[in-house]
């Protein structure tokens, strides 16, 4: 299972880098604004420094919403970096977007999806990740973590080769119920990722242990 951190934080993103278990981000237009970057040349010259950073995906969502303007945005950041994945929001023109990227071998990963037949259109227009919004969903009552299972399921009894990128993964219990079910990937934020370590056991035994060895090497 891959590890993606959901932030434009660069002080986060170094973190979870030298946790040595990153596997790449994942931005959005919100994620970017909350770090106060604005303006084309900024934005570009940001995900450029994420991309240096993290050896690995590295999502950047474009602006436009209709079928022209995002293949202009998505190879203006396609060309960016090696790392950059094209993430396009799952509507009409995305659809067609995606399907172009995917001829060219550009990667791409289809964002805002909330049903598993939006999941199957992502899929069959060549999308490399599609991200299914979990938090997004439980948020207004729905299941989220049954429309992973039934992408998860959708995918292989067809062999698609897309990656079920769990998104708006917000806590432990999302993470580890993602995990049981078999998506490919979560994105979340840095404390989810290190919200895993903990377990009273672990502080209590090492205390025990600690105060053991001292007790003989006093
Ligand atoms: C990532 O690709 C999504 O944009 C993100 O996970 C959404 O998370 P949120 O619902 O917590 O904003």
């Amino acid at each position: 299972m891959k590890f993606f951190v959901d932030t434009a934080n660069l002080n986060e993103i170094r973190e979870a880098v030298e946790l040595g278990v990153l596997d790449g981000v994942t931005t959005n237009p919100s994620l970017m604004a909350k770090e106060g970057i604005r303006g084309l040349n900024n934005v570009m010259a940001h995900y450029r420094q994420i991309c240096e950073i993290v050896d690995g995906d590295v999502s950047a969502e474009v602006i436009a919403t209709d079928f022209r303007e995002m293949i202009r945005e998505g190879e203006e950041l396609a060309e960016l970096h090696e790392n950059i994945v094209v993430k396009i929001p799952m509507i009409r023109d995305g659809v067609k977007a995606i399907r172009y990227f995917s001829d060219k071998g550009i990667k791409t990963n289809c964002t805002l999806v909330f049903s598993a037949g939006q999941a199957l259109l992502a899929a069959k227009a060549g999308a490399t990740y599609v991200s299914p919004f979990v938090g997004r969903l439980d948020d207004i009552g729905a299941d989220g973590l049954q429309l992973i299972e039934q992408i998860v399921q959708i995918y292989s009894n067809y062999g698609y080769e897309t990656q079920v990128l769990a998104a708006s993964v917000r806590h432990v219990p999302h993470l580890i119920q993602c995990a049981e079910i078999g998506a490919d990937v979560v994105t979340c934020p840095l404390s989810v990722i290190t919200g895993l370590l903990n377990h009273p056991l672990t502080d209590k035994g090492l205390a025990t242990f600690l105060a053991d060895h001292k007790k003989v090497n006093a």
